[in-house]
């Protein structure tokens, strides 16, 4: 079979051959793949750089993707070997790892949609569930994830939902699909502080994509602008895309009301993402979160990997050419 193959850390998948996947137990079907995401997790994946590289070579990446089994239903499902992805024409999977999708179903906005949706849909049903009302902020809002997220908030209750980020455009088309408010993150800090105190100071949950220095300080902005410090305010971390580590002062744990979790592969069981992910396809298909995408053919991936990525669209690579249109 075809596939994107990694063969060492250095440089991008190359379109190359591989021999087809063995069924060797029951507990393994092989899925014809439709269409697969080109997610950051992907790119650290491929370049050896994810927590949960094995180092292994060679690799073929890809987390996850919509793909067709034996008896001709579409699928979506996930991976659960981290050498062996899903940018090939057919994948080895585990049944339990598949969650049936209808057949009209988009299948390029499912494999643009789901991993960075279900980031933000566990935190809030599972992590720290929302409570009808509540006000989230979305820290690296601009972002796929991010745009999911303020969508994600809105309905799963959300009283208000603030986005954070610092492309202006791309701030501005959140407020078309449920952002209340939106706060740019300026190089003057205290404009920056004074617009999040506006938006967000009795803010109950945010959602941060970027940790590094935009969540370091945003912290310690709404920390000491809240009006009530004793009310609780949950912090999920999910991306680090704004730096790998921080500076907490111990005073941020003292003064205030101030609980700091993440959400991810370890923090949250395989079995809790895999219970949540048919009610997420179920909003996906209903139309009410929605993602830009653009669609580009497997067989092309060297040169599209080196490709600069427009802000706030997903690539999804497709194997066949009729939905390369789509
Ligand atoms: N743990 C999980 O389950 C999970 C799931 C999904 C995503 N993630 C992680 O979350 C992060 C975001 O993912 P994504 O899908 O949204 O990526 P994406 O679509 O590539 O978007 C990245 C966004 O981050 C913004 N950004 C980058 N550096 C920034 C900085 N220093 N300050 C402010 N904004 C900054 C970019 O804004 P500009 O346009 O201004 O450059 C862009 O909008 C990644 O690290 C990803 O791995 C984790």
């Amino acid at each position: 079979m075809h596939a994107a193959v990694v063969r060492d850390f250095e440089h991008p998948p190359r379109y190359g051959e591989l021999p087809m996947p063995q069924l060797s137990t029951d507990e393994a079907v092989i899925v014809t793949v439709h269409a697969v995401g080109l997610h950051p997790r992907v790119r650290s994946g491929a370049s050896g750089k994810h927590y949960t590289s094995s180092g292994r070579l060679p690799l073929v990446p890809g987390v996850d993707a919509v793909g067709e089994l034996a008896n001709g239903s579409l699928v979506y499902f996930v991976a659960d070997d981290a050498s062996m992805g899903t940018m090939a024409e057919f994948a080895l999977v585990d049944p339990r790892r598949t969650i049936p999708l209808p057949a009209h179903i988009d299948q390029v906005t499912v494999a643009a949609a789901m991993n960075p949706a279900m980031s933000a849909w566990v935190a809030m049903r599972r992590r720290v569930p929302l409570q009808p009302g509540q006000e989230v902020l979305v820290l690296g809002a601009t972002g796929s994830a991010g745009t999911m997220a303020v969508q994600v908030a809105k309905l799963l209750g959300a009283g208000k939902v603030v986005g954070v980020g610092r492309d202006r455009q791309r701030l501005d088309a959140l407020l078309t699909v449920g952002a209340d408010e939106v706060v740019q993150l300026s190089e003057d800090r205290d404009i920056t502080a004074d617009a999040l105190a506006t938006a967000a100071c009795d803010v109950d949950l945010v959602i941060d994509y970027l940790w590094g220095p935009p969540a370091e300080t945003t912290i310690m902005d709404l920390l000491t602008r809240r009006r009530d410090r004793s009310k609780e305010l949950n912090w999920i971390q999910i991306g680090s895309i704004g730096g790998p580590t921080i500076q907490l002062p111990s005073v941020a744990l003292r003064s205030a009301n101030f609980r700091l979790l993440g959400n991810g592969q370890g923090a949250v069981s395989t079995m809790v993402y895999l219970e949540e992910l048919p009610a997420l396809v179920q909003e996906i298909d209903k139309g009410n979160l929605s993602i830009s995408t653009q669609t580009q053919l497997l067989c092309d991936v060297e040169q599209v990997w080196a490709m600069p990525e427009a802000s706030g669209v997903r690539t999804v690579f497709v194997t066949n050419k009729s939905l390369a249109s789509s």
